[in-house]
């Protein structure tokens, strides 16, 4: 069994610390003005062997650099230290097993000389990892999404490729209206009122022989599942995904739509706007993708093995017990 959250490990401003010994100022910048950036990375019990495999790894933590840059966040740590750290952190939690890891990197303290206020220079910055076991939590039998009537803030206004922390009190209240209007998730629109994405994944409509998804002009955050799907799609299914501006009004009329995120991983939507989408069930694209991308996941494709990274667990020859 995995320990109570507070007695495993986290990395914290360059140390194994324990969860629970962490202790975050309640004058935490990045508290006050949401001026942070995270991550969402998964691991994957690999299909042979008895190891786990992050998925993506590298990537996810280039893209955490990004948002870091666009905050003005100094990590002092490079990718493949932090994919390093990131396995050590799984070893010491013996989290065997399918594990959702979430960095965050944050504005801390005013330096001396800085004045009180909202601002991104002058302030210190912390990093702290943690880890928890996280299995499928996406319906396979499809969601059902209602439209938000929260646009998602566009790029003009806080920048839409950056995972930046204060950001998702916009997904919040989306998942807010959606849930209390008995729905799974939100479709959020943009300024312009063309499809963005859902609360935490991109947006996949399939019609009329064709897959597309918003392009990143559409004020979405460009997704590494979103990435994985499309050259899933290219070598698998010899589909191009087309990435163009996607109308409200092709959610009703597709034959599918799929989500795609690190947590929700790929999930069908099967209705709408109190709408089927298609016929009501999981369609063959979505089925194609959600098992093509499980495959990649777990280390049994061959071809898309660069995107996973052995934690390290002893290699075993028997069934998981
Ligand atoms: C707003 C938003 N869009 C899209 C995604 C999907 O991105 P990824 O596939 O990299 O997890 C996420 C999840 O990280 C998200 O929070």
């Amino acid at each position: 069994m995995s320990a109570a959250p507070h007695e495993r490990w986290a990395f914290h401003q360059g140390e194994f610390v324990r969860a629970g010994d962490i202790r975050l100022g309640v004058g935490t910048q990045g508290l006050h003005y949401g001026t942070g950036v995270f991550e969402g990375i998964r691991a994957y019990a690999a299909a042979e062997g008895g190891d786990s495999l992050l998925f993506k790894a590298r990537e996810h933590y280039e893209r955490l650099h990004a948002s870091c840059r666009l905050l003005r966040l100094d990590l002092p740590f490079g990718p493949a230290e932090l994919v390093e750290v990131t396995r050590e952190l799984i070893l010491r939690n013996r989290l065997l097993g399918d594990v959702y890891v979430r960095p965050v990197v944050y504005k801390q303290a005013l330096e001396p000389g800085t004045p009180f206020g909202v601002r991104l220079s002058g302030v210190s910055t912390a990093v702290s990892i943690v880890t928890l076991p996280m299995g499928d939590y996406g319906k396979a039998g499809g969601i059902r999404c209602g439209v938000s009537s929260w646009r998602r803030v566009p790029d003009a206004s806080l920048p839409a490729r950056g995972k930046i922390t204060g950001a998702y009190a916009n997904n919040a209240l989306a998942v807010e209206e959606a849930t209390a209007a008995g729905y799974d998730d939100a479709i959020m629109l943009n300024q312009r009122g063309t499809v963005a994405e859902a609360s935490t994944a991109n947006v996949f409509v399939v019609g009329s022989g064709s897959v597309s998804t918003p392009g990143p002009d559409s004020d979405i955050l460009p997704g590494l599942t979103r990435a994985a799907v499309i050259r899933l799609l290219a070598d698998q299914a010899e589909l191009t995904v087309v990435e163009r501006t996607v109308q409200r009004s092709e959610l009703h009329l597709a034959d599918e739509v799929f989500l795609t995120g690190t947590g929700c991983q790929i999930v069908p939507v099967t209705e709408i706007d109190g709408r089927p989408v298609g016929d009501g069930t999981p369609g063959p694209v979505t089925t194609l993708v959600r098992e093509a991308y499980q495959r990649a996941a777990r280390g049994a494709d061959p071809v898309h093995r660069h995107w996973n990274t052995p934690v390290g667990f002893p290699v075993r020859t028997a069934a998981r017990g």
